[in-house]
């Protein structure tokens, strides 16, 4: 018996390493000198499928050129990070696509291009507080978990949030430890996370018509929040900054992320009881 079990748990640890033979460092850099030498490093050091590598490899050509992808750390963040997990089975033939994907529930797991510029433009740099609002399928906060290993994200559909976390649980069980600094729950976002509060950045990932005033207080000065703010299905991405003025008073200031140009978000809900009750919009 007790053979049995030593013997199943040296399987079970050849599993894993064989599934990601090395672990995540955060100076992990995989090599961008051609899609060859990338697909490469990643299958050997990542165990991943080549496939999806290629398809991870010719998007992120693509977010280089419309400058969706703007700093070293989250080119390489994009690079690391398996959307294809993330993406529900059916849908994986899709992963790479440049649109929003269906992920059940009646929500979405954002482009490419909304997930690195928003990303980008929060400019995180390793050890930073990060707290995203709307968990979906987790591959925002996986692209985080390669950035910083401080990361909290709130999930306002139980369901949702329990199947996201059982893929975290998974991946971190396959080998893809950095995703243990990926802490998540079921909650309503919109009052932020006080305990683990105040945040060096905060990403909003569901649209709203105003900024939410605890989110706004749970951002440390010298901080940094994006959020998609306007009416249902037509807002428009801002890049949020709480400064200090010499007089000690705060100054918030904010500036459009795509310029402009209208970006549909799921709606920021709410909760009533524990049944989803209409958004947080006045
Ligand atoms: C565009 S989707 C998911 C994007 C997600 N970041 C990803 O990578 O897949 C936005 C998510 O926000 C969630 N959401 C909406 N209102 C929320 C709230 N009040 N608190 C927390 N999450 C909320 C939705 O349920 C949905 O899963």
């Amino acid at each position: 018996m007790a053979f049995a079990a030593a013997f199943i748990t040296a399987f079970a640890a050849a599993t894993v390493s064989a599934a990601v033979p090395t672990a995540f460092t955060l100076e992990m850099n995989p090599p961008t000198a051609s899609k060859e030498a990338f697909v490469e490093w990643m299958a050997a050091n990542r165990g991943e499928d080549k496939k999806f590598l290629g398809q991870r490899w010719d998007r992120y050509q693509v977010l280089l050129r419309s400058k969706a992808l703007t700093n070293d750390q989250t080119k390489r963040a994009f690079l690391l990070t398996p959307r294809e997990e993330f993406v529900r089975k059916f849908q994986r033939v899709h992963t790479y696509a440049d649109n929003f994907l269906d992920i059940g529930f009646g929500v979405t797991i954002s482009g490419p291009n909304a997930v690195s510029k928003m990303t980008s433009v929060l400019d995180i740099q390793k050890g930073d507080k990060v707290l995203e609002i709307g968990t979906g399928s987790g591959y925002q906060s996986a692209v985080l978990a390669h950035l910083t290993d401080k990361v909290w994200s709130i999930e306002i559909i139980k369901p949702l949030a329990e199947r996201t976390r059982a893929i975290y649980d998974d991946t971190i069980a396959r080998g893809y430890s950095e995703f243990k600094n990926i802490n998540t729950k079921p909650a309503d976002g919109y009052y932020g996370w006080e305990s683990a509060a105040p945040f060096d950045k905060i990403i909003v990932t569901c649209g709203i018509d105003h900024i939410p005033p605890a989110l706004l207080k749970q951002l440390k000065t010298g901080g940094v929040m994006v959020i998609p703010v306007g009416p249902p299905g037509a807002q428009h991405v801002l890049k949020i900054t709480k400064e200090a003025n010499p007089d000690g008073t705060i100054k918030i200031s904010r500036s459009d992320i795509f310029n402009g140009k209208v970006v549909p978000f799921v709606p920021f809900t709410k909760l009533e009881g524990d049944a989803i009750a209409g958004s947080h919009n006045k």
